[in-house]
């Protein structure tokens, strides 16, 4: 870990800060921007959202840059406890600053469960794995722990169980990988963090993607082909069958989305944890019209927040490069006004 920083002497004993900003920095983001600032500050963790690696044309509200931003909170939260400390959370703690996003203090001692020094352990090993997939090896025992997990956090896990919602889901996601990719702003944005040549510590080098996204007829997903061999332009195997879990939550506001941010992570960790690989399917998500409709398919009571795959992990898979989560800005990196 690239990341400095002295082993600071709280009241109650050393907190590895260094430890604590570098789990943060490993949460999952789209295209892997990595959108935050992380920061320590008066004893806590700090995560300010980046609005220079915003994605306009594919997140245009913002909504999966503060998930991220969840995601690197919860990684901190569940560091402090591995460093038994309680972690104290407070979201959106500035109302006159909406880009910051949270605080994470290390409060008091208290011993981690051994669940969450697991969860900890799993945070560098966490990959987002885009292989073909098969969800049937996948407990019900093990997927109300995952339900569970989303609970916790003040959102839902829900599997997509039925033939019926699963092509829903399908028919929705080739819709809108269509609308994305008849619009030409979503591409150029697309190329300038997905494939490109140069690694800066963010995005999706080519080395470890294709630009173009799998030409798979059966999910569109825009997963960048197989992160094991770029060149592998062979159809997906007909095992393809992954679990399909839409995480949710009943509001559809900056809070509810860094709940759902917490959520994302929570799961993933489960989830690696519990021997399985997960991806994403944000299409569906990103276009206004195929969400509507995929909160049509929950029921018309949840907002969909993000879809996951999950299967039984099969393959190790490189993790995408990061930055420093406190350093310069590198290059290629606009500088946006505020929100
Ligand atoms: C909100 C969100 C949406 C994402 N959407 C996609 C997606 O549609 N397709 C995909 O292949 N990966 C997607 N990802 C995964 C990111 O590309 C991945 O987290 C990033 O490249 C870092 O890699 P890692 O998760 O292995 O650390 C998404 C991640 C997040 C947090």
């Amino acid at each position: 870990m690239t990341i400095g920083g002295p082993a600071l002497e709280g009241t109650l004993g050393p907190v590895d800060v260094a430890a604590l900003l570098g789990a943060g920095a490993l949460a999952p983001s789209s295209y892997n921007t990595q959108p935050w600032r992380l920061r320590w500050h008066e004893g806590a963790v700090e995560v300010h959202g980046a609005p220079e690696r915003a994605l306009p044309a594919t997140d245009p509200g913002n909504r999966e840059l503060r998930l991220a931003c969840g995601a690197a909170l919860a990684n901190v939260r569940l560091a402090v406890r591995a460093q038994g400390r309680r972690a104290h959370v407070r979201l959106l703690p500035d109302p006159e600053d909406p880009w910051f996003l949270g605080r994470v203090t290390a409060g008091g001692s208290l011993a981690a469960t051994s669940m969450e020094t697991s969860l900890a352990a799993a945070i560098p090993r966490r990959r987002t794995d885009r292989a073909t997939l098969a969800g049937q090896g996948i407990s019900p025992r093990v997927r109300e722990e995952l339900r569970r997990a989303a609970q916790r956090e003040h959102s839902w896990a829900v599997f997509l169980e039925g033939t019926r919602e699963r092509r829903s889901l399908q028919d929705l996601t080739a819709r809108a990988h269509a609308v994305q990719q008849a619009d030409p702003v979503f591409r150029s944005e697309w190329a300038r963090w997905v494939g490109g040549a140069e690694d800066h510590g963010t995005g999706l080098p080519s080395g470890l993607v294709r630009r173009e996204p799998r030409p798979d007829g059966r999910w569109r997903l825009r997963d960048f082909g197989a992160l094991a061999d770029p060149d592998d332009d062979r159809p997906p195997a007909a095992v393809d069958d992954p679990a399909l879990v839409v995480l949710a939550t009943t509001l559809d506001q900056p809070l509810a989305h860094l709940h759902a941010g917490q959520a994302l992570q929570h799961l993933l960790l489960l989830a690696t944890v519990r021997g399985l690989a997960a991806s994403f399917v944000a299409p569906p998500l990103e276009v206004a019209e195929t969400r509507a409709e995929l909160r049509g398919l929950l029921g018309g009571a949840l907002w969909p927040q993000a879809v996951l795959r999950l299967g039984v992990r099969q393959r190790a898979v490189p993790r995408p490069p990061r930055r420093d989560p406190g350093g310069p800005r590198e290059p290629g990196v606009r500088a946006d006004p505020g929100p």
